[in-house]
């Protein structure tokens, strides 16, 4: 009896513990460690040049020669991304509207401004994965095609895919990838499609979805996370534009309550970057992304990301001994 299962023996790693890209919260650090740890570390490229990717990649690899993974975003609103210039006036107008209600309370300048337009980085991003030959191409919000697929393939890249729905699991294992990871509905973070579905429609809980498909954070983040329970999460769309499970706080619930409109993929992050900056330099946990599942509510110290995939695989090897002792496991 152990935790070494056919994924583990695929990705030539200790235990099937797979830590997400964390984009907007951790470091190549943390990747690293839960790596070294014996899980599979997944380095964020989200938003990042070619430089910054490979300066990850190499960081990773001077800390340890396990494998790893690189995430990247393939949402089609960023392939490539919406040009501000296509956004109804209006709608620049509405959204501005309701970040000046925030920029006021948080003493920073109004503006009715465009948002700026998002970076095209994907491209130049997958050739460093390539280059590289990292272990594992890590994507969230895509669906690679297959050519993508291929030439990972012809490198000794294994792909891994993650979504939300069952129908888009069907879509990326037509297309070649390698490992499918559902996301269900009580995740943190963003929901797992490449195109914008109704709130509703991504949000399958775990325990339904996965059947069917067959952390270091800044302090005020760690402190909420700690205060909180899962059932102070929601779905939001105020702060990228796409739906996100994050803690409520007066961002989510006085946007929602605005009834004001978004921006697309990412450019409602950019629009409102002002008053998250604002926040963050004010310790203002009320204006912070802080986005997280409704597992938060587990969560009750600050362990190491070491010590976190240990404790995971003792706790699973517990519940697979107690299994076999009731004569429940083979
Ligand atoms: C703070 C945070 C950052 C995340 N960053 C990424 C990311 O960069 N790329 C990605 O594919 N998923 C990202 N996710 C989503 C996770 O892959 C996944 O859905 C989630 O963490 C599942 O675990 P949970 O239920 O414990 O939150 C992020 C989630 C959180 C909470």
């Amino acid at each position: 009896m152990s935790l070494r299962t056919p994924l583990c023996e695929l990705l030539g790693i200790q235990y099937p513990i797979v830590q997400s890209g964390m984009g907007s919260a951790a470091g190549p650090e943390l990747a690293a460690e839960v790596s070294r740890a014996g899980g599979l570390g997944i380095v964020a490229g989200l938003g990042v040049t070619a430089d910054e990717l490979s300066r990850r990649i190499r960081h990773v690899r001077s800390v340890t020669d396990r494998p790893f993974g690189v995430n990247q975003w393939l949402h089609t609103e960023l392939r490539p991304p919406v040009d501000p210039a296509r956004v109804p006036a209006a709608t620049t107008r509405a959204v501005q509207t309701q970040l000046n209600v925030f920029r006021e309370r948080l003493g920073i300048p109004t503006t009715h401004a465009p948002a700026p337009g998002v970076p095209d980085l994907i491209d130049e991003g997958f050739a460093v994965i390539l280059e590289e030959r990292v272990p594992v191409w890590s994507i969230g919000l895509g669906n690679p095609d297959a050519a993508m697929v291929r030439r990972c393939h012809e490198r000794g890249i294994k792909v891994m895919a993650m979504v939300a729905t069952v129908e888009d699991a069907r879509a990326v294992e037509a297309n070649g990838v390698d490992i499918i990871v559902a996301q269900g509905g009580e995740a943190g973070g963003h929901r797992s499609t490449w195109l914008k579905k109704p709130r509703e429609e991504a949000n399958v809980a775990t325990l339904t979805l996965v059947p069917q498909v067959v952390d270091a954070a800044s302090e005020l983040w760690k402190k909420r996370l700690l205060e909180s329970d899962g059932g102070e999460t929601t779905l939001t769309e105020a702060y990228t534009g796409l739906w996100a499970r994050s803690l409520r706080n007066r961002f989510t619930e006085d946007y929602a309550d605005s009834g004001a409109p978004v921006l697309p993929t990412l450019m409602q992050q950019r629009a409102a970057q002002d008053v998250f900056a604002a926040a963050a330099q004010q310790h203002d946990p009320e204006y912070t992304a802080l986005y997280a599942g409704q597992s938060t509510g587990l969560v009750h110290d600050l362990p190491g990301a070491a010590e976190v995939v240990e404790r995971i695989a003792r706790e699973a090897e517990a519940v697979l001994v107690s299994l076999r002792a009731m004569g429940g496991a083979r």
